[in-house]
This record gives structure tokens, C-alpha cells and sequence, in this order.
């Protein structure tokens, strides 16, 4: 089998830019080692900046978004017992939208399919050769036989523990890493959501994030030890927990019900530096890695591909040597974004998170911080800009 891009993984990354790709007219094939339906079983992300709402409507795929997804003008910070409402509209002119990662894959999912473009589930053993060189190709098993695929580039959307970045030679990146000492616990239900807005709060007993994927399904996180397992947390234990982080308030209105799904993320910030190797490209969390608390990783991992599909279409589209412009920047373009979000999102946690081991002069530094977002605007708009997230360059 040949195409002219390979892609590996059928996470949010790889769907998009197939549907990108498609757009432009460019070959793809996708190859993805889980089934469709353990794909869409991932409870992930919630938020989508304007750059990621754009290249969905650019793909085609954005019809049930812009029908179901949830536009939010701000939301509140919860700092002991103060509160600060940050407003993304006022201060960036900018809203984000509140529609999961689920749902963004099971419409990037049923695009595809209408395409007629190639993707195959439950490939096993995907190996990338020949990248160094002129005749890429990628060697994987399918349905109980050996099949080779080749391209004119393979793309790594394979997430963090992924084949593509794992197979390069030793010495070829250089990565970067910093793990949190603790994890997030998530609960999804249908309940009403508490707040109209998110509420990321930051107690004695840890940090506290109130989200929701509608206005009938709410995704609520607290701040964890690593050591903690998910099956040591009834569903009674969250909610109590969750209650008692909560502003005393904002509890009173709090509806609780039996929990859809469970699980524990750690925190980790990591970059792969550089996203190309020849003709072998990385993208979204096969490249890098954020803590969630800046609600950055979705969005990343479409603003690499949003860039990427525009490379490789001035590629295919060109004639001269010029034409690799955009493949030959794609790295450098997408780092420049990829750090600042690196930095936005480590922050974030480092204000939001209870860290016992830095004493009382790490807390006190935290609520100077939140003091003086209360009172600058200034600070408060660098917030709202990373929040709503930089443009695509
Ligand atoms: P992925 O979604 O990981 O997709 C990679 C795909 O490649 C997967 O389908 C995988 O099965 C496939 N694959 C892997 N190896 C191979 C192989 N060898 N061969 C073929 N296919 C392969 N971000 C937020 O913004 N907010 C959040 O709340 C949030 N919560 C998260 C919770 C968890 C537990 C995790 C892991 C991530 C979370 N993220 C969150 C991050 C966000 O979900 C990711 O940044 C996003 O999924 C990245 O998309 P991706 O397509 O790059 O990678
Ligand atoms: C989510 O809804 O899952 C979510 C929202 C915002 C974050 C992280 C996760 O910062």
C-alpha cells in the first residue's frame, strides 16, 4: 500500500490532521493500535481554545460543536476563601468552548468515515523505517497478516508513549522533563454542574477543578497522591472530598450521583526537542506533555497539526526546491508555541497545587501571587491571553 502521509495514532492529533490533509486533497492513511471503541473510551479533555475551534470548522468537522459545545466568557479562581473571576471576554476579547475530547474525536471519527480515507484500527507491532531517507515506510500487522505501508512522510500522533519518537536513533532529541509530585483524581457524572463556569480552586487539602461536558454532565478533579489508587476512592469518598474543596457556597448547590467514569492522571511537563527527523514528523503528545491544570494538551496537539497540514500543503502544492519552506520550519514554529504553553501551564499548577514540601514560604509566595492577580489587571490579562491561548503564527 502507498499514500503520501502515514499517520500514526487516531488520537485527536492524528484524526485532525487526516482531516486537514483530506481538505487540502493530500493521501492519508491512519493506523491506530487500539479499537475505535477504546479510543472513545478516554475521558480527557474539556476545552478547546479559538485556535483549536477554528481548524475543527477549517477541517469540516465542527457541525455538533458549534450545535452542543458550550462557549465560556471566563472562570473563577477560588484561593482559600477568596474568589476572582477571571474575564476572558473583557480582557482578550476572547471566549473558549467547553466540549470534551471525546466528542471531538467521535466527530473527527465520523468525518473520516465520510471521506472514505483509510484508517486502520488494531494495528499491531507499527514500526516506522526508512525516515532518514528518500523511501519512508511503515511495517505494522493487521488482521493476522504483515502489511507494509508507504509514504512520502510519517507522521508520530502517537501519544507520549507512543512508537515514533521511541524509535529514533539516541542522541537525535534532546528531552526535557519535570514530574509533579501528585496526580489528578477525575470524576465524570450526570449531575448538573455546579458552577455556570469553571471553578479551579486552590484549599488547604489540595487543588480543586469544577468542570463539565454539558449542562446535564459535569467532570470534577482533585488533587491526589501518587500513591492513591482509584479503586481506594468510592464514589461517596470523592464527593465528600469534592464538597469540602469546594467555596462553602457554591457546595450548598452541590448535586451528586453515581460516577461514569473514574480514573487518576499524574502530572508531568515534558518537550522533545526537535519534532522532525527527516521525513518523519512528531505532533501533539508524542512531542510533549503538560500538566491539564492550564488545559493546554488538546489544544497543542491540534495547533502542531493545524500547522503541519499547512506545511504540507504548500509542499505538495509547490514546485521548487522553496516548496519544504514550511516542513523545513515546522519544528522551530511549533516549539516557540509549544514552550510558552510549557510555561503557561507549569505555572498555573504551581499557583493552583498545595506543594507541603516547599513549606510556608512556597505558600506564601502562592498568595502573594493570587493578591496580586486580584489586583492588576495587567496580571490578570496575561492569564486570560495564555488561557485562551496564543495565536497559531
Ligand atoms: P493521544 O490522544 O494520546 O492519541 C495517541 C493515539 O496513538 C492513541 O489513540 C494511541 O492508542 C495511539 N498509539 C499509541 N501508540 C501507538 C502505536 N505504537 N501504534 C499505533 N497507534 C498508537 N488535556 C487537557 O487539555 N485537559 C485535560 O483534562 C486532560 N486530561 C488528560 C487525562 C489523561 C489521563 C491524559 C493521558 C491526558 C489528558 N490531557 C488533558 C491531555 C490531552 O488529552 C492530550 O494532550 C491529547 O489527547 C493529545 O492528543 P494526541 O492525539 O496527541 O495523543
Ligand atoms: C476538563 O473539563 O476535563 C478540564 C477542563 C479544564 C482543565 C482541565 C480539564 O484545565
Amino acid at each position: 500500500m502507498r499514500t503520501q502521509v502515514a499517520i500514526v495514532g487516531a488520537g485527536p492529533a492524528g484524526l485532525l490532521l487526516g482531516a486537514l490533509l483530506h481538505r487540502a486533497g493530500i493521501d492519508n492513511v491512519v493506523l491506530e493500535q487500539r479499537s475505535a471503541e477504546y479510543v472513545l473510551g478516554r475521558i480527557r479533555a474539556g476545552v478547546l481554545e479559538q485556535v483549536a475551534v477554528d481548524l475543527l470548522r477549517e477541517a469540516g468537522a465542527a457541525v455538533r460543536m458549534d450545535e452542543l459545545g458550550l462557549p465560556h466568557g471566563g472562570f473563577e479562581m477560588a484561593f482559600g476563601d477568596r474568589r476572582l473571576r477571571i474575564d476572558l471576554q473583557a480582557l482578550t476579547g476572547k471566549q473558549v468552548m467547553v466540549y470534551g475530547q471525546t466528542e471531538v474525536t467521535r466527530d473527527l471519527m465520523a468525518h473520516r468515515q465520510a471521506s472514505g480515507r483509510p484508517t486502520h484500527y488494531e494495528a499491531e507491532n507499527v514500526q516506522p523505517h526508512g525516515y532518514d531517507g528518500e523511501r519512508p515506510h511503515l511495517s505494522y500487522r493487521h488482521g493476522g497478516s504483515e502489511r507494509r505501508l508507504e509514504a512520502d512522510f510519517i507522521v508520530g500522533c502517537d501519544g507520549f508513549h507512543g512508537v515514533c519518537r521511541a524509535t529514533l536513533p539516541a542522541g537525535a532529541l534532546q528531552t526535557f522533563e519535570k514530574v509533579y509530585p501528585f496526580g489528578w483524581l477525575g470524576l465524570l457524572a450526570d449531575t448538573p454542574p455546579v458552577n455556570d463556569e469553571l471553578i479551579y480552586g486552590h484549599t488547604e487539602r489540595g487543588f480543586m477543578l469544577a468542570s463539565m461536558r454539558s449542562h446535564e454532565r459535569s467532570r470534577y478533579y482533585l488533587q491526589c497522591s501518587l500513591d492513591d489508587k482509584v479503586e481506594q476512592w468510592s464514589d461517596e469518598a470523592f464527593w465528600a472530598e469534592f464538597s469540602r474543596r469546594l467555596p462553602a457556597d457554591v457546595a450548598q448547590r452541590l448535586a451528586t450521583g453515581p460516577s461514569l467514569e473514574k480514573s487518576i492522571a499524574p502530572l508531568r511537563s515534558f518537550v522533545a526537542e526537535p519534532m522532525r527527523f527527516g521525513r518523519l514528523f512528531l505532533a501533539g503528545d508524542a512531542a510533549h506533555i503538560v500538566p491539564p491544570t492550564g488545559a493546554k494538551g488538546l489544544n497543542l496537539a491540534a495547533s502542531d497539526v493545524g500547522l503541519l497540514a499547512r506545511a504540507l500543503a504548500e509542499y505538495y502544492r509547490g514546485t521548487g526546491p522553496g516548496r519544504s519552506a514550511g516542513i523545513d520550519h515546522y519544528s522551530q514554529q511549533a516549539l516557540a508555541r509549544v514552550w510558552k504553553a510549557e510555561r503557561f501551564s507549569w505555572w498555573f499548577t504551581s499557583l493552583m497545587h498545595r506543594f507541603p514540601e516547599n513549606g510556608d514560604f512556597g505558600l506564601r509566595m502562592q498568595q502573594a501571587e493570587f493578591d496580586y492577580l486580584c489586583h492588576s489587571t495587567a496580571a490578570q490579562t496575561v492569564l486570560a491571553e495564555n488561557y485562551v491561548g496564543l495565536p497559531l503564527g
